[in-house]
């Protein structure tokens, strides 16, 4: 079997995602993560004559995402901040769209947060307690500020979450109390909160941005395209569909399947469905028209709070993603939302937040542009004990018994 390679962090480089300016990951964090000729944002990437880390998989000592170490930004001395993410079930549904047979829902839900951000956080927390940093920062629709907060404990670092004001999910709240981050609430919507925080690294030195602007963010994300790969014995998916909010997930997949196709290790890449709510569609918009940029939408609206975003980030990392990969963006209805995520749960017993059901909801709309024996897989971004206040009951509603005979006379 060929050795793994280790790669040492300057065969890697920060890479303007529009005028290719370029500096080596080595060296400090630009300010901002922005690209210092013109402002717009970096990606990683590994230097063109680098060796390629052509065995991804060779690593079975570990089973979170630092068995892809070969393939991250972080040289090997660093002590990596981890909470054991990744390594979340494939699932195979059959019940929920019997005409799709291989539909797959890859469990984000499963990681030590709940969440995805989880994969990008333990890369951006280790590369943040390698520059030093003191008060990590995020601004979010609360699973980034659940999964800052506790991957900070674990560094022993601070964390100060920045959320907009009502409309973050409790269960997202309760988390970032318990692991002890700083709260603010902002006024207006996760787009102003984001703006804000900006402002804040850029005028602070204090501070360190933990946003998925943070292109450490996005390497720890790219491997659930390792791990997807790997899981269907190293076979790429037809489709891939996620929830986009502010972009940083879709970039960041797309990124893990482009380079195993670019590293030599598999031989196609999957076309990319990013899926957005109606209220909140500024992606969809813009691919609809055919146009470069986007419009934000100013007042965005949706069920889908973690994906309540009319100015995403990173669109045109999206667009590309969307573009590149062939696939395509389509909005759903809340309706839709609400209703696929009932029937993961109750047809294929798999709990998910209201954002990581839009992919469901939007398969059941797309069935007849794909074919029927079509590989997809669905990312299931986030547990759905986050949002639990969406899940309407009242406890008193229940059947109260006394004894076994009360249960047996009933019709259950
Ligand atoms: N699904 C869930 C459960 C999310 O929490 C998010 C984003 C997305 C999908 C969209 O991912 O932003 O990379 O396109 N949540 C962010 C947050 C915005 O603050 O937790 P994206």
């Amino acid at each position: 079997m060929e050795k793994v390679q280790r790669l040492s962090g300057n065969r890697w480089l920060f890479r303007c995602i529009s005028c290719n300016w370029k500096d080596a990951v080595e060296k400090s964090d630009p300010p901002g993560f922005r690209c210092a000729n013109c402002g717009d944002l970096l990606q990683i990437v590994l230097e063109g004559d680098a060796p390629k880390p052509r065995d991804l998989f060779a690593d079975v000592s570990r089973t979170s995402i630092w068995r892809y170490s070969a393939a991250l930004p972080v040289k090997n001395s660093v002590r990596q901040i981890t909470l054991g993410e990744g390594n979340t079930p494939l699932l195979h549904a059959k019940r929920i769209e019997r005409s799709m047979k291989n539909l797959l829902i890859k469990y984000e839900g499963q990681n030590p947060t709940g969440s995805f951000k989880d994969r990008g956080m333990s890369v951006a927390i280790t590369r943040a307690v390698e520059q030093n940093a003191k008060v990590l920062v995020c601004a979010s629709t609360g699973n980034t500020s659940a999964s800052l907060a506790a991957y900070s404990s674990r560094a022993g670092l601070r964390s100060l979450v920045v959320v907009p004001e009502g409309k973050v999910a409790s269960g997202k709240l309760v988390q970032a109390i318990a692991y002890g981050a700083k709260i603010v609430r902002m006024k207006g919507n996760f787009d102003s909160a984001l703006k804000s925080v900006t402002r804040l690294v850029s005028e602070n030195k204090g501070f360190y941005l933990m946003n998925s602007v943070n292109p450490f963010r996005i390497e720890g994300q790219k491997t659930v395209a390792f791990e997807i790969y790997e899981q269907l014995g190293r076979e790429v998916p037809d489709y891939v569909v996620l929830p986009v909010g502010n972009a940083g997930n879709i970039s960041a997949i797309w990124k893990g399947f482009r380079e195993l196709k670019e590293w030599g290790i598999s031989d196609k890449t999957p076309k990319m469905i990013g899926v957005q709510a109606e209220g909140a569609s500024p992606i969809v918009n813009a691919l609809a028209n055919d146009s470069d940029t986007i419009v934000p939408v100013d007042k965005p609206e949706t069920i889908a709070s973690a994906i309540m975003i009319g100015n995403p980030v990173s669109w045109k990392k999206a667009i590309r993603a969307i573009r590149e990969s062939g696939g395509f963006a389509v909005s759903v209805r809340d309706s839709d939302i609400v209703e696929a995520r009932m029937h993961l749960a109750t047809k294929e017993g798999i709990f998910v937040e209201m954002a990581s059901a839009a992919p469901i909801a939007a398969v059941k709309m797309l069935k007849d542009r794909m074919q029927k024996d079509d590989l997809v897989v669905c990312i299931a971004t986030g547990n759905g004990l986050k949002d639990q206040e969406l899940v309407k009951f009242d406890p008193s509603s229940f059947p109260l018994v006394e004894d076994v005979n009360s249960i047996l006379s009933r019709d259950l």
